[in-house]
């Protein structure tokens, strides 16, 4: 068979696998594009894992309780849990963590928008959970049943996790909200700063999205952005009406018609600016994660001498 025979057959079986809702797994032939989108986005949702520990690690030294430092604690170390997952993903489609790293560092990959943020008071640390991973298991949990193997069943594990840390974060707001009148106003306030850029994490309006139609064709996403922030608008306002707090959204209101609420857009400029840089944290962040990056270079080394001395014990 000749090599372009050979190919369009290979290309024949993908589209057969991904057409029965089937996984595509590592060894298996997969267009090149293919194999560099979902390296982008994987990479991309590992760095968002890993980036996202710095604006809720502000905090757990200032801990209001030891309660709530034990908790805080636990979440931000799952989300260096769910950054493994994610890279280990990645790498079965051939390239390593440190390359991925190397990349975030030099600006060469993204991570979610939401975490060039800052995280101003300990009901910052509530509304996170509550909306940011609120927005995140919208965003997830059709992830689940994306077309490659080993990132959805990463996302399987992430999603128990993420649906706890919601849930812990709602708690924290519901407990601020029965305290107070100064409570009450913190959690506001926080509610207020982060609603737009949580709309925002869902990605660019679908007709300026340039990837989603490929990657739903190619079952990557399974969901478009749009949908999804609307699920998440819908999914939000009945927990807010039940914590207390207003949305900041004097256009938010049910529609009869549609099945839906309408709400406003957020501000499609300054994601843009944030994305390419220039949000409130970006510099902080991939300073922070550079200097951990070096700080941590002679535990690497000495744990890779360590695996090495007991390759040569074995053999
Ligand atoms: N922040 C930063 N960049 C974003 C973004 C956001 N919120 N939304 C979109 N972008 C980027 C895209 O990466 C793309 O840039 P690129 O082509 O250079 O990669 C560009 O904007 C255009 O967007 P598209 O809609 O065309 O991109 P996608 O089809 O990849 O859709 C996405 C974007 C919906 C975020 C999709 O990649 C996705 O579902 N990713 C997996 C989930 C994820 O990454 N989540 C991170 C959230 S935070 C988190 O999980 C931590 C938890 O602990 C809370």
């Amino acid at each position: 068979m000749s090599d372009t025979l050979q190919t369009a057959s290979l290309e024949a079986d993908f589209d057969r696998v991904i057409e029965r809702h089937d996984r595509i797994e590592p060894r298996d032939w997969m267009p090149e594009k293919y194999r560099a989108t979902l390296v982008r986005q994987v990479a991309q949702h590992a760095h968002s894992e890993i980036i996202g520990m710095q604006p809720e690690g502000n905090w757990i030294t200032r801990a209001p309780s030891l309660r709530r430092k034990a908790i805080l604690l636990a979440k931000v170390q799952d989300e260096a849990g769910h950054g493994l997952y994610l890279y280990s993903a990645c790498e079965t489609l051939g390239v390593t963590r440190a390359e991925l790293t190397e990349k975030l560092i030099a600006g060469k990959q993204k991570y979610s928008s939401i975490f060039n943020y800052p995280t101003l008071s300990y009901a910052d640390v509530g509304t996170i959970g509550w909306l940011v991973d609120g927005a995140a298991i919208c965003n997830q949990v059709p992830l689940c049943r994306t077309s490659y193997g080993p990132y959805g069943r990463a996302m399987n594990r992430i999603c128990k996790e993420e649906s706890f840390h919601q849930r812990q974060g709602f708690e924290l707001l519901l407990t601020m909200m029965s305290g107070t009148d100064a409570q009450r106003a913190m959690v506001q306030e926080s509610v207020d700063r982060f609603w737009w850029p949580a709309l925002m994490m869902f990605g660019p309006p679908d007709v300026e999205s340039p990837n989603t139609a490929q990657s739903m064709a190619w079952r990557i996403k399974r969901d478009t952005n749009d949908d999804l922030r609307q699920k998440f608008v819908d999914m939000s306002v009945p927990q807010a009406q039940a914590l207390g707090v207003t949305l900041p959204d004097a256009e938010l209101r049910w529609n009869e018609e549609r099945g839906h609420y309408d709400f406003t857009q957020p501000d499609w400029d300054e994601f843009m600016a944030v994305v390419k840089g220039s949000g409130p944290c970006n510099a902080q962040r991939i300073a922070h994660r550079k200097r951990a990056l070096d700080e941590g270079a002679w535990v690497r080394e000495a744990a890779t001498a360590f695996a090495r001395s007991q390759r040569e014990d074995a053999s």
